[in-house]
């Protein structure tokens, strides 16, 4: 029956004493958490079972009280997990997770802005497009640029591929080949599979002692596929233009470091670059779901995602405003912009900078400690925050003795560090990112190979 007055109806409206409640149960849960996170163990995946007895519980149909799931969210959710939002966490690729840009999720999530057409919330799209912008001028991009919030590195991956190939090759794409390092992030072949190249179009270049891409054997490549005429049009990595190419640059975990002097001469030319990913939710510690592609000419990003719908013909759509769903492969999806902005206005760039500088510094420290323990081999000096290793030990397998020790670093549960393979050889490697990773997080870990390297002598 239709009413006005209050029913079970009004129960996913809350009254403002009602969201205040929530808020607050809810916030004490993720502050009691927080600020204990130091001492939280770097992985915590005990007694499985029992928690996914708990969560595989029946959803209801009446529902339960906050005061009943709260709990079941932080015993049996937050803390059944390895600790990715902790300083111990420092393999793959950390992520974020600083607590401002949360805020800035809530209140985009809260508010629920719709921000994939300029017209309906003008405000909101020019928050996320002055991160934009400032996203392009932090790597030397022209005004000519544009760009997009994505969830994360693979998606913006996976749309600059699509870019180039809609910028480069006919309909019938499939001449078309791609170059990319052996060392190249296994989201690059996922996007160009996604985005219609068969794994045959996909060249796999080697890479020289530090792990470049090797030029020479690029272009041998690119003038063998020429004369078997097929059309070379996209190089991934961080060599320059070749044959008029697309380059792509795909910046997801280093990216972000240009904002420091040291990376800055790292990246020198990375403005050349056609097409750029970054991650924020790596380098600028944001939480996980928020990535980026900046494109040096924004108008092959539009051409390559805008469909134009009859249902849209109310919008005012005028060119120059910046209706994002023309430039992404979304139409509906969250306010990314906010959660980037709020902390980028509330600390300022230079914060970020000395974090970042922070890592640098303690990426070389980690490996100068490394240098010192016996037995311990560096396999790679850290470029920018990852230093890769391995243990040798005087007899036995190199493979099972380094397994054998990240399975016992990984049980002191008091840092998390992973192994990757190169040229068929088992590599530890230490990944600084976290923002809360500090001297005493990688001290922790240089503790943990010292006091379990001896095993393997
Ligand atoms: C270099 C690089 N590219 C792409 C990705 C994929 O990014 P995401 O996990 O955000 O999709 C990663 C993730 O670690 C990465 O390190």
């Amino acid at each position: 029956m239709l009413t006005n007055e209050p029913n079970s109806l009004h129960k996913l409206e809350p009254c403002a004493e009602e969201m205040q409640l929530l808020i607050q149960q809810a916030s004490n849960l993720v502050i009691n958490y927080l600020s204990n996170i130091t001492n939280e163990p770097a992985s915590n995946i005990s007694n499985l079972d029992s928690h996914l007895t708990e969560i595989r519980k029946p959803i209801s149909e009446e529902g339960l009280n906050l005061d009943r799931v709260l709990p079941l969210i932080d015993k049996h959710v937050v803390r059944c997990a390895v600790n990715t939002a902790g300083g111990t966490y420092q393999a793959y690729i950390p992520g974020g997770g600083i607590f401002a840009s949360a805020v800035g999720e809530f209140i985009a999530a809260a508010t629920n802005r719709y921000i994939g057409v300029w017209s309906i919330a003008p405000a909101a799209v020019e928050v996320e497009t002055s991160v934009i912008r400032w996203l392009c001028s932090s790597v030397g991009y022209p005004e000519s640029a544009r760009g997009i919030l994505t969830s994360g590195g693979s998606l913006a991956n996976f749309s600059a591929i699509v870019t180039a190939r809609c910028a480069l090759l006919p309909e019938n794409f499939l001449s078309g080949i791609i170059y990319a390092s052996d060392q190249v992030h296994a989201s690059v072949q996922k996007a160009a599979m996604l985005a219609g190249f068969p794994s045959a179009n996909i060249r796999v270049i080697e890479t020289d002692k530090q792990f470049r891409i090797n030029p020479s054997l690029l272009l041998t490549a690119i003038e063998k596929d020429k004369q078997a005429d097929l059309t070379p049009f996209l190089i991934v990595g961080s060599v320059a233009k070749e044959n008029n190419m697309w380059l792509h640059i795909d910046a997801a975990y280093g990216g972000f470091f240009v904002l420091t002097e040291r990376g800055r001469k790292l990246f020198k030319g990375i403005d050349k670059a056609d097409s750029i990913t970054l991650d924020p939710h790596k380098g600028l510690f944001l939480p996980y779901g928020t990535g980026c592609l900046l494109v040096r000419n924004g108008e092959l990003l539009k051409q390559a995602h805008q469909v134009g719908a009859s249902y849209l013909q109310d919008l005012d759509l005028t060119e120059d405003r910046m209706n994002f769903n023309d430039y992404s492969p979304e139409l509906t999806r969250s306010f990314r912009g906010l959660r980037v902005w709020l902390p980028l206005k509330l600390y300022g760039v230079a914060s970020f900078r000395q974090y970042l500088d922070e890592k640098l510094d303690l990426a070389l420290w980690a490996c100068e400690e490394l240098k010192k323990i016996p037995g311990i081999e560096i396999i790679a000096e850290p470029q920018l925050s990852v230093v890769a290793f391995r243990c040798k030990p005087k007899t036995g397998n190199l493979t099972t003795a380094n397994k054998k020790l990240l399975e016992l670093i990984i049980a002191t549960q008091k840092t998390f560090i992973s192994s990757t393979t190169i040229n068929g050889e088992v590599i530890l490697r230490i990944a600084i990112l976290c923002f809360r990773t500090h001297l005493a997080e990688v001290q922790a870990t240089i503790d943990a190979i010292k006091s379990n390297i001896e095993i393997e002598d």
